[in-house]
């Protein structure tokens, strides 16, 4: 059991669009008044740690610091086994300055070549600090494997290549409900909830 959070406003500190929206439709369900950074205006800091907890911690303190309420940050990537985890922490960083997520989808394939290993799996850490400096930070996995050609139009980033385990499409082909059920934001988020949301 977590810190009770009790605060009528919580900012999302995600700049990724598509999480963000996740992240809000996630937290639809609670009395809570969800602010965005970009509502706020908020400082996208450099992720210089080499942990995805790490790196979602220092989003939510950044954004704590920045506009003085409760925040929500997510550090989150797709770890491919076959390439030691890659592209991981770089998740983003592959899809190069026009966040142009075919090429990083591309890249993941043609580094994959022929390999028959086509496991992966997402990784989602929520952090939610408060702005006397507490954090509550949680973790949650999808395991699944690699499709190529990529599949799909919806989601975001690397989901149009990803078949979670136990379904016959990828994130890109799935209802957004389903993804939104099964998602390793969705499985961080219900920790979150069962740390901190519970009614008490
Ligand atoms: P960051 O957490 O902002 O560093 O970015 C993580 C990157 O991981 C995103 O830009 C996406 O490329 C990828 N990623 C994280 N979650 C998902 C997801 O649910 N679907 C597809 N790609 C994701």
């Amino acid at each position: 059991m977590g810190r009770p959070f009790r605060e009528p406003r919580l900012v999302v500190a995600s700049h990724n669009t598509g999480k963000a929206v996740e992240i809000a439709e996630l937290l639809a369900a609670f009395p809570i008044e969800v602010l965005s950074a970009a509502d706020l205006d908020l400082p996208e800091p450099e992720e210089t740690e080499d942990t995805f907890v790490g790196n979602a911690e220092l989003k939510a303190r950044a954004a704590v610091a920045a506009s003085g309420l409760p925040c929500l940050a997510d550090d989150s990537g797709l770890s491919v086994a076959a390439l030691d985890g890659a592209p991981g922490l770089y998740s983003a960083r592959w899809a190069g300055p026009e966040r142009d997520f075919s090429l990083a989808m591309k890249t993941v394939q043609e580094q994959l070549g022929d390999n028959p290993d086509r496991r992966a799996h997402f990784v989602s850490v929520l952090s939610l600090g408060w702005p006397d400096g507490h954090l509550e930070t949680v973790e949650g996995h999808v395991w699944g494997t690699l499709v190529w050609p990529p599949r799909g139009q919806g989601g975001f980033g690397y989901d149009p290549m990803f078949l979670p385990d136990g379904h016959e499409q990828t994130f890109g082909e799935l209802d957004h409900a389903v993804k939104q059920r099964i998602s390793h934001r969705a499985v961080a988020f219900r920790k979150l909830i069962d740390a901190c949301f519970q009614a008490d």
